[in-house]
């Protein structure tokens, strides 16, 4: 590859590696900065961090703990099944929880997931899951026990891999013919459009672009044939992926490349002018929250998202300004933020009307934040896409 660095958020930790008090002193840190690839137009770290050290036995991350995710895999699953034969054998890649997988059925979907705590929550569950990272050696013995897959579904995964040449080439060994990839991953549009620079962390080792892939799983013998955009995790896309040789693309691929031609995702200017954005919106955002501080008022943060270990460690926001960050992820609850150690505690008896400003960490999920606490009197603070108070 080819980077150039356009954007530093410095110092950085596990995002999901939430601590207690014991564990503060061996804490991992590494420096997150951020290039564009000049030959793929790919945007993708500039070092990556061991997948070993964020995807192991003790990941926190519950794709089920939303509503909304909920809906959103049942409602994806019903649309898949449009398009595949009866009994279509499902493969998925990085099941987590089995928030998708349990819209499938046990005998003819099968998972792969690296996390162990999670790969047995999912065989207890039924459904055979391969403890252990997608490589070309996995894919091999996946197709030797269990034939070639219709369907290989993977979300908020796929990005989430350094070597995406292996990662598209194991996948075409293991699809049928005419079966489909599809892969779920934040949109590169949206984060620039919405300044959501906390897409940005360890796991997210890229933030694709239509533009990227399309080179990348050219490469690999595989074409898009279908690109939708879908508002979850803060705007992602659903690509659809098919063996070249019988690919019929329809309008929306050329429509999205066309799209990002005209805002300008291979023009490294584009990304300068992201970088100072995201420059303004840390002293926005710390100038509101000392502002609040200093007034006596309580702020606290709702959601212990691994996006918002991003926001406070690039801000230097710390106990200072956030009192607790409220989680209803019991891995999470008692623990302590990444790298600036903000107290985690589950949201009965602490997220209630005593508290005057709550930072939307989980700011994907404000609709059905809103939602919930429809009694709480005091307000939301927001840095998408501009820090304000809402
Ligand atoms: P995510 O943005 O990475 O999906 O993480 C969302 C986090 O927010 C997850 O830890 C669950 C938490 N959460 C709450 O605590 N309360 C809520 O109402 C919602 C929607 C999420």
């Amino acid at each position: 590859m080819n980077k150039k660095e356009f954007l530093n958020l410095g110092k950085q930790p596990i995002a999901n590696g939430f601590l207690t008090e014991g564990n503060f002193n061996s804490e991992f840190f590494y420096d997150l900065s951020v290039g564009l690839d000049e030959d793929t137009k790919l945007v993708t770290h500039m070092d990556y961090v061991k997948p070993e050290l964020m995807f192991n036995d003790t990941y926190a991350y519950r794709g089920s703990m939303s509503k909304t995710m909920r809906d959103h895999f049942s409602e994806t699953s019903e649309l898949l099944r449009k398009h595949l034969s009866d009994k279509p054998r499902v493969l998925e890649i990085g099941s987590n929880d089995g928030v998708f997988l349990k819209n499938w059925d046990k005998d003819t979907t099968i998972a792969v997931e690296p996390c162990s705590n999670f790969a047995k929550e999912t065989n207890d569950l039924g459904y055979l899951t391969y403890d252990g990272f997608w490589t070309k050696q996995l894919s091999e013995t996946i197709v030797e026990e269990n034939g070639w897959m219709d369907l290989i579904f993977a979300a908020n995964c796929i990005c989430h891999i350094p070597d995406l040449d292996q990662t598209f080439a194991a996948i075409e060994n293991t699809l049928t013919d005419h079966g489909f990839f599809v892969f779920e991953d934040p949109s590169l549009v949206k984060m620039i459009n919405e300044n959501s620079y906390d897409q940005i962390y360890d796991e997210h080792p890229h933030i694709f672009s239509i533009t990227a892939l399309k080179t990348i799983l050219e490469r690999n013998g595989l074409t898009i044939v279908r690109v939708d955009n879908t508002p979850v995790h803060g705007g992602s896309n659903r690509i659809w992926v098919q063996r070249t040789m019988f690919a019929k693309p329809d309008e929306s691929v050329e429509n999205n490349l066309t799209h990002e031609r005209i805002i300008g995702l291979d023009d490294p200017y584009t990304f300068e002018r992201f970088a100072n954005k995201v420059s303004d919106s840390k002293t926005d955002l710390v100038r509101l929250l000392s502002r609040c501080v200093d007034s006596g008022k309580k702020v606290i943060s709702y959601g212990a998202t691994s996006k918002s270990t991003t926001v406070f460690n690039y801000c230097g926001i710390g106990p200072d300004l956030i009192q607790y960050i409220t989680d209803t992820t019991p891995e999470k609850q008692n623990k302590f933020s990444p790298g600036v150690h903000i107290p985690i505690v589950k949201p009965e008896g602490n997220f209630d009307n005593s508290v005057d400003f709550a930072f939307l960490g989980a700011w994907n999920f404000a609709q059905e934040i809103r939602n919930k606490e429809s009694e709480y009197t005091g307000k939301f603070i927001t840095h998408v896409p501009v820090v304000r108070i809402v």
